[in-house]
């Protein structure tokens, strides 16, 4: 097993690491700004290869930001493990996950961010963007890079198997296929409206959790998403046994 190590727009660089047992595969993006970013930290089973992998960009021991999010294990699971390597570094999360969770998780104290809040770290200007319950958990949000246009969007679009770094195909159908089998993400009323409001930002790249980065019709994309998640939804609402979540 080994971690693949990809720059996917201007000092924006992918780790993926394929878990073969599982046909599943997990993605970390490391922003190399002044103060360096990780956005999710992997699983601790795989902390050593995708430390090793951001250290073919930048020392470990420089890494400044730690963010991601929600709390999963694949999200913030090494969380603990990068505040060790790395003694300069500090956790950042929207102001719910900081406050409900990662204050008591993590060794050190979070840095919550407010919705719209924009951390500088030299080089990206990284947007918190609070989506809560979108793709799934009271505390999600996401980040959005301003500098390269690049939207860190999670689980949104997550698939299974292995994938190439990049791609301009579909991402819209294999990620409702897949969301059909594993019912991951949370049919809120309002998970349709949140991810069209992600499309009046100006993204260039869809930065995916679990698929390749998307360098197409990212706005067309993340509304024919949005319209899916209604579809899914209305669905539940008119389903005689009521909904299954
Ligand atoms: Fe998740
Ligand atoms: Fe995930």
């Amino acid at each position: 097993m080994e971690t693949r190590l990809t720059e996917i727009a201007p000092d924006v660089y992918q780790l993926t690491t394929h878990l073969a047992d599982v046909d599943f595969s997990l993605n970390q993006y490391l922003v190399s700004g002044t103060e360096p970013l990780l956005f999710h930290t992997g699983l601790r089973g795989i902390f050593p290869l995708v430390s090793y992998a951001v250290s073919r960009v930048v020392p470990v021991d420089q890494l400044r930001w730690i963010a991601f999010g929600h709390v999963e294990a694949d999200e913030c699971g090494s969380m603990n493990e990068w505040l060790r390597v790395a003694p300069h570094s500090t956790v950042v999360q929207g102001r719910i996950g900081c406050g409900v969770s990662i204050a008591d998780l993590a060794d050190r104290s979070p840095r919550p961010l407010a919705d719209g809040e924009v951390l500088d770290i030299g080089g990206h200007r990284m947007r918190w963007i609070d989506t809560p319950h979108v793709p799934h958990a009271w505390e999600a949000g996401l980040l959005y890079d301003e500098t390269t246009r690049t939207l860190f969007c999670g689980d949104l679009f997550g698939r299974a198997g292995a994938y190439p770094a990049a791609t301009t195909d579909d991402i819209v159908a294999p990620a409702i296929t897949t969301d059909e089998v594993f019912r991951a993400s949370s049919l809120a009323p309002n998970s349709g409206a949140t991810i069209r409001s992600l499309a009046e930002l100006e993204v260039d790249t869809l930065a995916l959790m679990h698929g390749p980065a998307f360098t197409g019709d990212c706005r067309a994309a993340l509304l024919d998403l949005a319209d899916d998640f209604d579809r899914r939804v209305a669905g539940e609402l008119a389903s005689p046994t009521g909904p299954a979540v």
